[in-house]
C-alpha cells in the first residue's frame, strides 16, 4: 500500500486498541481520535449510546427505514470500533462493517457483541485503503460517516466508485463528506505539514497521538458535491445532497435537502444506484 500519512493517527490507535484490556479502556486510550468531546472517563457504553442516536436520526431523516429492514444488508464504510454499527445491527439483517485498521475491527466485534446483535455482524478489512473486499450488488445500503474526509482524494472518490458497485440497483449510497470551510486557507496547508511531521522518526508516532495535531494531519480532502456525483452520475439515479442550512454547499443536479442534524461542515450524498 503506498504511504498514506493521514492514517498514521488511525493506525497508532489502532495498535493501541491491539494493547487495551477493555472495551472502556480503548475508547479512552484512543480519545484523541474518537472521543472528541466527554473526556477521559467515557465508557464503551456511553460512545455506543452517541451512535444510538445518531443511526435511527439518519436512517429516518433519509428514508432508509422501512419493514425490509431485517432481511437487508447494510455496509458499513469506517465503522471504526463499533460506535455506530450496534445501532445497524438493530435495524439490518445483515451489517458488513469495513475498516483500513485491524485492530479497530476486532475490537468493533467485541462492542457489536455487547451491545449490539453479532449474529448478524460480519467485517471487512479496507486492506489498500480504496477497495472493499466485497461482491457487487451484495448490499441494500452503503453508508459512510467521518471517514472519507479523511481519505486521499483519490482514495474518498475510489471508495465512492465502491460503495456503488457493492450496492444493489435500486440500493441507496449514504456518503458523508466534508465541505469547503473559510478556514480551509489555514487549516489545508498546517494539515499538510502535520501529514509530512508524521513521518519523522520518533517525533511523527508522537505527534500522530495528539488530539490537534490528528485533528489537523487527518482531514485530507475537500470534495465538492460535483467531484463525487459527477464519475458516477451514469450509475445513480433520485440524487440528494444533504446538509444543514447554514451550509452553502450546492450540487449540479442534486436535489438540495436540509437537516440541522448535520455537521455545517459536512455534507452527504444520498442517492439510488441504477
Ligand atoms: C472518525 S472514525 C469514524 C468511525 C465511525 N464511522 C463513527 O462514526 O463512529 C473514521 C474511521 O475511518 C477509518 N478509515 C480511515 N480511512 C479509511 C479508509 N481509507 N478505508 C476504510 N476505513 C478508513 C478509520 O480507521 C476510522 O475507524
Amino acid at each position: 500500500m503506498r504511504r498514506r500519512p493521514q492514517l498514521v493517527p488511525w493506525k497508532a490507535a489502532g495498535r493501541l486498541t491491539e494493547r487495551q484490556v477493555s472495551g472502556d479502556d480503548v475508547v479512552r486510550a484512543t480519545g484523541w481520535v474518537f472521543n472528541n468531546e466527554k473526556g477521559s472517563d467515557l465508557t464503551l457504553e456511553e460512545f455506543v449510546a452517541s451512535g444510538d442516536q445518531e443511526v435511527p436520526a439518519y436512517l429516518t431523516v433519509f428514508g432508509l427505514r422501512s419493514p425490509d429492514n431485517e432481511r437487508q444488508t447494510l455496509v458499513e464504510i469506517g465503522c471504526g470500533i463499533g460506535r455506530m454499527t450496534c445501532g445497524f445491527t438493530r435495524e439490518f439483517g445483515t451489517v458488513v462493517a469495513c475498516d483500513v485498521d485491524p485492530g479497530f475491527l476486532e475490537r468493533c466485534h467485541e462492542t457489536v457483541g455487547r451491545f449490539g446483535k453479532i449474529d448478524r455482524l460480519r467485517t471487512s478489512r479496507v486492506t489498500d485503503g480504496k477497495t472493499l473486499d466485497l461482491a457487487p450488488n451484495s448490499a441494500d445500503v452503503t453508508f459512510s460517516y467521518i471517514t472519507l474526509q479523511h481519505c486521499e482524494p483519490d482514495d474518498a472518490l475510489e471508495l465512492s466508485a465502491e460503495a456503488v458497485r457493492v450496492t444493489r440497483p435500486g440500493g441507496r449510497v449514504v456518503l458523508n463528506y466534508r465541505s469547503r470551510g473559510r478556514m480551509d486557507w489555514l487549516l489545508l496547508p498546517v494539515g499538510s505539514c502535520v501529514r509530512a511531521a508524521f513521518g519523522v522518526p520518533k517525533f511523527g508516532p508522537w505527534l500522530s497521538r495528539q488530539r490537534i495535531a490528528a485533528r489537523f494531519g487527518w482531514q485530507a480532502n475537500r470534495l465538492h458535491p460535483d467531484e463525487v456525483i459527477g464519475p458516477l452520475s451514469a450509475q445513480l439515479c433520485e440524487v440528494e445532497v444533504w446538509r444543514n442550512t447554514r451550509s452553502k454547499v450546492q450540487g449540479h443536479g442534486a436535489e438540495i435537502k436540509t437537516f440541522d442534524g448535520i455537521n455545517p461542515h459536512h455534507y452527504w450524498v444520498v442517492a439510488t444506484v441504477r
